[in-house]
């Protein structure tokens, strides 16, 4: 059997566990919005069209802060268009779906979505097809109390309070040729620095986030950070990370490592971001929101044929409806287990997506909704991961993989909060059971509150329509403490959360 070590002390602390590390991502694509979080008429929703289960299942998943509308397509968006009467709202096209975008849900109904959820706004800004002025006039009607034009076009369309938006996203993705008004690092760069500069003119207290590169693999990934935060830098405070990682070609052992390709992926962009703040003899550090994250089997939309005609806009479509299974699941808790161990510099991060959309929430128009597999991993991590994330000093045997050459066996994280220790940790061992003990003398641990975690003899079970409750949570027996060390069997390919208490 496989075996790894695990070493923790209270005084080696990597930084708090930022809250926002637990966020979520709705997009108006496919049936996110529509026929996912809102569906008047269905059986559970409420006078406002927002389905309750749905609502249920967000809070247990335990979402903190929500990115919102876009995505790609926010780059086509006018906000305008969902705020004042419904009846009243234009129907656009979405050229980034190819859809019908109703504008039933815009601004206000979905800040009313998320105090239901209890989760925090964090708004897009459309830097595709328009700019600055659009971009302030957003900030003003949102966030000024009271005087304007815009705040009392907000107070009639119901909102005399301001909505208080504290997080907000420059744009999205613009390196990215599919982009709506894609450009080049220095175009970008200057437009984002002035649209940033206008809105903190209207309310200093934005936190902005300033797009990186829409993946690690994009050709221009690092140039691009490094050019778009020398414009940018005294600006913002954030940049933006994005990846989305498959099984291809059938090596799981790669995939479940996909954790080591976003370690490195955050050790770059936090490197090139301490070079400009070095070229800029700055003391401002500027930390990263990764705020598009998840599995996504992309290859697969990529190759699929679509051929877009100008008489056919659907409205809601299914698009991106990825059905997740066990090895997904265990690849997402190792993502976590990486976010957790860059605590330090990752602010904020945004499960992409949550409902329908490589979700790990789906619903059927009229029908039920069910926890996919990738549920698990994030409900458990999101609760368990409190106070500070602890450095790990791991000892473990390797694993080959094709993709990142030998791994641990064992990825790990851990978070202290003065009371409890709870351990992450994913086997990568794809046939074997690993053997793992955790000195935590430290700590003088008196018993295991829960070990549970997300295992099947079939990796690539799922939950769907049919079996909504095929894979669940599962309790893992074999934790036990004896003189500060914890000890645990973990099964092959499983993601494992230990709380001790
Ligand atoms: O999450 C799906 C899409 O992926 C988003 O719209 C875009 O930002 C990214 O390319």
């Amino acid at each position: 059997m496989a075996r790894a070590h695990l070493t923790l002390d209270p005084a080696f602390t990597i930084g708090p566990v930022r809250r926002r590390l637990f966020g979520g991502f709705v997009e108006h694509l496919g049936r996110h919005v529509y026929d996912g979080i809102y569906e008047p008429g269905h059986p559970s929703a409420g006078p406002d069209g927002f389905r309750r289960d749905v609502v249920e299942l967000v809070k247990e998943l335990g979402v903190t802060t929500v990115r919102y509308p876009g995505g790609n397509f926010v780059s086509g968006y006018h906000w305008e268009d969902g705020v004042g009467p419904v009846a009243e709202r234009p129907r656009r096209l979405d050229l980034a779906w190819h859809s019908t975008e109703t504008n039933e849900v815009g601004l206000h109904e979905f800040q009313h979505w998320l105090e239901l959820v209890g989760s925090e706004l964090m708004l897009a800004v459309n830097l595709g097809t328009r700019g600055p002025q659009e971009a302030l006039e957003l900030v003003e009607y949102a966030n000024v109390p009271a005087g304007t034009a815009r705040t009392a076009q907000r107070a009639a369309n119901g909102r005399q309070e301001p909505f208080g938006i504290t997080m907000w996203c420059l744009g999205n993705e613009m390196d990215g040729p599919w982009q709506l008004g894609h450009r080049n690092a220095e175009d970008y760069g200057k437009l984002a620095s002035m649209t940033a500069k206008a809105m903190r003119q209207v309310d200093p207290r934005l936190e902005l986030v300033v797009c990186g590169s829409s993946s690690r693999s994009m050709p221009t990934f690092g140039e691009w950070e490094r050019v778009v935060l020398e414009h940018t830098y005294d600006d913002v405070d954030y940049i933006s990370c994005h990846a989305y990682y498959e099984e291809r070609d059938g090596d799981l052992a790669s995939f479940l490592a996909s954790g080591v390709d976003m370690d490195a992926f955050i050790e770059s962009v936090v490197a090139t971001a301490d070079h400009v703040r070095a070229l800029r003899r700055s003391d401002k550090r500027i930390d990263i929101s990764f705020d598009e994250w998840n599995v996504w089997y992309l290859s697969r939309w990529l190759e699929q044929s679509r051929t877009f005609t100008v008489d056919d806009w659907p409205v809601a479509p299914r698009l991106l409806e990825d059905v997740y299974s066990v090895a997904d699941a265990v690849t997402v808790g190792g993502l976590l287990i990486s976010l957790l161990n860059h605590a330090d510099r990752v602010a904020s991060a945004s499960l992409a997506q949550l409902v329908n959309v490589i979700g790990p929430i789906m619903t059927e128009p009229g029908g039920p909704a069910w926890r996919q597999t990738t549920f698990f991993p994030f409900s458990v991590t999101a609760r368990a991961a409190q106070g500070s994330a602890l450095r790990v000093a791991l000892d473990a045997d390797p694993v080959t993989t094709a993709a990142y050459g030998d791994v641990p066996v064992v990825a790990a994280a851990a978070t202290f909060d003065g009371s409890s220790v709870s351990v992450f940790l994913q086997n990568r061992n794809l046939t074997e059971a690993t053997s793992v003990t955790v000195d935590l003398g430290r700590f003088m641990p008196s018993r295991v509150v829960a070990a549970r975690g997300v295992w099947d003899e079939d990796v690539h079970a799922v939950n769907d329509l049919r079996h909504p409750e095929r894979v669940g949570l599962r309790s893992n027996d074999t934790a036990a403490l004896a003189d500060g060390t914890l000890t645990i069997e973990l099964p092959p390919a499983s993601w494992t959360a230990v709380t001790v208490a």
